[in-house]
């Protein structure tokens, strides 16, 4: 039985995350200047809160800034729109985060459009939306695509021509990631939950990054003997085998299978996760430079 390539997110995000430290030492040595992130966090969602923690102490980590702003799941749209007017003009702040989801009675859209496009290192903002779908260099990319791009070129190389299917249309990850594969020359496709047949679809591609949230949707039968497969989904589900109660986190894919037709796999997690994270400093420092003129880093 073939086995498929185990692809290492956590070895390609830290190698990022260490030419990142380097760029951020250069700058305060040459500049001293420090690049900073706020990340603001409404209400108390436990996997929200996991995650703002970790952006925060890896962005210390880089040798960044971080603006923490916690605020209570009562506050209001025009109280969150304050805070990013604020953050806006704070001089210090490099980049604006606001985690999603957002509770129901906050807009994202009105909030997402109140961050200044030159900080938005998320890439959410209308305009940087339609820079990157419209091929502009000056798009701020969305960092979990991002990463996922990262993954699939550092193991095939050159993507001309590939065939790839995107499972999954959010504006997060769905549709900026068939943006960033049609920039990389891919015929691509985008298929959901209306797409009829999504197995049939699947079985064509030679790249499929799957972005649904259903916890092993994909089969392995579905796959393309030898694709690279790139795996967004993060569910926590019962694991009755590891004891009463116990839970683990499995992707989109069903791993045990698609590991034996696939050529290439992201696990779940030590895959797509550690670069979204790698992918926002990324974002931060090219978003510091830009606002202080200074030459784009090479990363
Ligand atoms: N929630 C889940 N993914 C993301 C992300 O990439 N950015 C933000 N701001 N919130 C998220």
């Amino acid at each position: 039985m073939t086995k498929a390539k185990i692809i290492d997110g956590q070895a390609l995000a830290a190698g990022l995350r260490q030419k990142i430290a380097e760029e951020v030492q250069g700058i305060q040595t040459r500049h001293g200047l420090t690049p900073g992130l706020a990340v603001v966090l409404i209400g108390e969602d436990p996997a929200s809160q996991a995650y703002v923690r970790n952006k925060c102490k890896q962005t210390l980590e880089a040798g960044m800034q971080s603006f923490e702003h916690r605020l209570p799941a009562e506050t209001s749209g025009e109280e969150l729109q304050g805070l990013v007017g604020a953050l806006n003009e704070d001089d210090a702040v490099d980049g604006i985060l606001v985690q999603l989801p957002l509770p129901e009675h906050i807009d994202p859209g009105a909030v997402l459009g109140e961050i200044d496009p030159d900080k938005d290192v998320d890439g959410f903002h209308l305009l940087n939306a339609g820079r990157l779908a419209t091929g502009n260099g000056a798009a701020m990319v969305p960092c979990t695509p991002l990463g996922c791009l990262m993954l699939v070129k550092d193991h095939l190389g050159e993507l001309s021509g590939q065939r790839a299917l995107v499972l999954g249309r959010s504006n997060i990850v769905g549709k900026p990631m068939a943006a960033l594969l049609l920039g990389e020359h891919c015929t691509v496709t985008i298929a959901h939950s209306r797409t009829r047949d999504v197995a049939r679809e699947c079985a064509r591609a030679d790249i499929l990054v799957v972005a649904v949230g259903r916890p092993r949707l994909v089969k392995g039968e579905w796959i393309k003997p030898g694709a690279t497969v790139i795996d967004v989904g993060i569910n926590r589900v019962e694991a009755p085998d590891r004891g009463a109660g116990a839970t683990r986190l499995v992707g989109d894919v069903d791993f045990q299978e698609a590991v034996t037709v696939a050529g290439a796999i992201t696990p779940v997690p030590g895959g797509v996760g550690p670069m979204t994270i790698a992918c926002l400093l990324r974002n931060t420092l090219i978003a510091a430079c830009h606002r202080k003129g200074l030459e784009k880093p090479r990363l």
